[in-house]
């Protein structure tokens, strides 16, 4: 088990040879996909060779083969984490029963709904990030974008391959849909509006791939608990790939702090704007990036109070991130106390789990805070960054609208809107991180506003091509 089949047309562990029907719709869903990986994938680096890895089994040790490749060259297939004997469901009410192998009729909409919607992320963050590779700020860079790139467009085919194999008709047509929205198109947008944020510099991509690709970490990890076996074993392998991804956003991120607080050290001065004259993105602009990312992303776990969150997991559809660590699977007896803009009250948990996913979310979030932090005191400095409130700039649940200052309290609404441009980035902030991003592509060399990191990839000197552009 968990040997990938490279000879065949699509690349996969799941005995694709085996059902000739499933395999003639997902071979003519192939063309349509590699369409749109030409017309809406990295712009303008088609010929370009790549170092990227690719997965060549699916358990923990060499999954990842690398080698130099073009990217439309690139082997997206179906993997699935190898099978749990005789697996349970680990929560809800049927807790204890066997995983079902197929889906079950009367979940099959909320079912295909939660594919749909995950489906949706992957394609829509190649779509933002699809014109970074015009500006990116090393040749090492440059390749952990594509590589999260090619990844993102392997999840979908994850999705793509659930709905085609368990949700007949309506699947290959929600598969279709999966290619025709757009981010930020007006008329047929991404699902989710995050997705709809464009990100135009590398500020903003290493912010997404820390904070926004991190909820990503946790829908998984509770659709891995999912009773629906193919989607569990489908998110469970589409995890060790993610984890790169959360890399780049938090090595990317370090990287910028490094390299600032070495030029306040060059200066002698922490004065933003000299900070900024001499090339570098300065501490309280920095800030202004995580409130931004940090909050959109905080929408993406829903309304505090949720009857889809309670039946979901009641149903045994979707568990809490690492529902082994909880003791109670069941939660029919627990309540959370809550506090909304009403005030403080106690809620069934059951009713309350999308709150205890952003809860685990944020401090997930606090660990590249905490090291970052580290590095500003080392330098001697008292500025220190932090994570806004989950009251702060919300526009889902409990405190949407609210005018919430980051630190979480409820401000006069004038003083709020006159604020907000100190809090999250201005269009004057906007416009200088732009005026950073300038494309270098010598092997080795940095943009002047981000560090080295400290080893290449897959052990290979930094100075090595990561991307031959001819
Ligand atoms: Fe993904
Ligand atoms: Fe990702």
């Amino acid at each position: 088990m968990s040997a990938i089949d490279y000879a065949e047309k699509i690349p996969n562990n799941v005995n694709l040879v085996g059902d000739r029907t499933l395999q003639r719709a997902l071979e003519h869903w192939q063309p349509q996909f590699l369409q749109w990986w030409h017309e809406m994938g990295p712009n303008d680096f088609e010929g370009a060779n790549v170092y990227l890895r690719t997965a060549v089994s699916v358990d923990a040790q060499g999954w990842a083969h690398y080698g130099a490749i073009r990217m439309p060259d690139y082997r997206w297939g179906i993997f699935l984490a190898d099978p749990v004997a005789e697996r349970k469901i680990g929560f809800g009410d049927a807790m204890g029963q066997p995983a079902w192998q197929q889906v079950p009729g009367e979940y099959r909409s909320t079912l295909r709904r939660l594919i749909v919607t995950q489906g949706d992320t992957e394609p829509a963050s190649v779509e933002q990030q699809r014109l970074l590779g015009h500006t990116c700020p090393s040749l090492y860079d440059l390749r952990n974008l594509f590589q999260i790139n090619v990844e993102e467009g392997r999840h979908l085919w994850a999705m793509v391959y659930l709905l085609h194999a368990y949700f007949g008709r309506d699947g290959r047509e929600e598969a279709e849909e999966l290619l025709a929205r757009h981010s930020g198109d007006a008329d047929k947008p991404r699902i989710l509006t995050t997705f709809n944020e464009p990100i135009s510099d590398w500020l903003s991509l290493y912010c997404f791939t820390y904070f926004t690709d991190r909820d990503g970490k946790y829908q998984l990890k509770s659709l891995a608990e999912s009773a629906f076996d193919p989607l569990s074993r489908t998110c469970r392998f589409m995890l060790t790939e993610e984890a790169h991804h959360m890399f780049v956003g938090e090595t990317g991120i370090s990287r910028v702090v490094k390299r600032t607080l070495e030029v306040m050290k060059e200066l002698g001065s922490d004065d933003p704007d000299r900070v900024r004259a001499a090339g570098a993105v300065d501490l309280p602009l920095l800030q202004k990036y995580l409130n931004f990312w940090c909050s959109s992303s905080l929408d993406l776990f829903g309304s505090e109070i949720s009857s889809n969150s309670a039946a979901n997991f009641a149903s045994g559809l979707k568990g809490r991130p690492d529902e082994g660590q909880y003791e109670d699977h069941v939660l029919r007896e627990q309540t959370l106390n809550l506090v909304t803009p009403q005030g403080a009250s106690d809620v069934p948990m059951l009713n309350a789990l999308n709150e205890v996913m952003r809860e685990s979310y944020l401090k997930d979030c606090e660990i590249g805070l905490k090291r970052w932090n580290r590095m500003i005191e080392r330098a001697a400095h008292d500025f220190r960054l932090s994570l806004p409130s989950s009251r702060f700039r919300r526009s889902i649940g409990a405190w949407a609208g609210q005018p919430v200052n980051p630190q979480g309290s409820p401000i006069d609404k004038a003083l709020y809107e006159k604020s907000m441009p100190g809090w999250i980035p201005s269009e004057a902030d906007k416009a200088f991180v732009h005026s950073l991003m300038r494309k270098v592509i010598e092997p080795g060399r940095m943009a002047g506003w981000i560090a080295p990191p400290e080893r290449g990839i897959n052990n290979l000197p930094l100075e090595h091509e990561y991307v031959k552009l001819h």
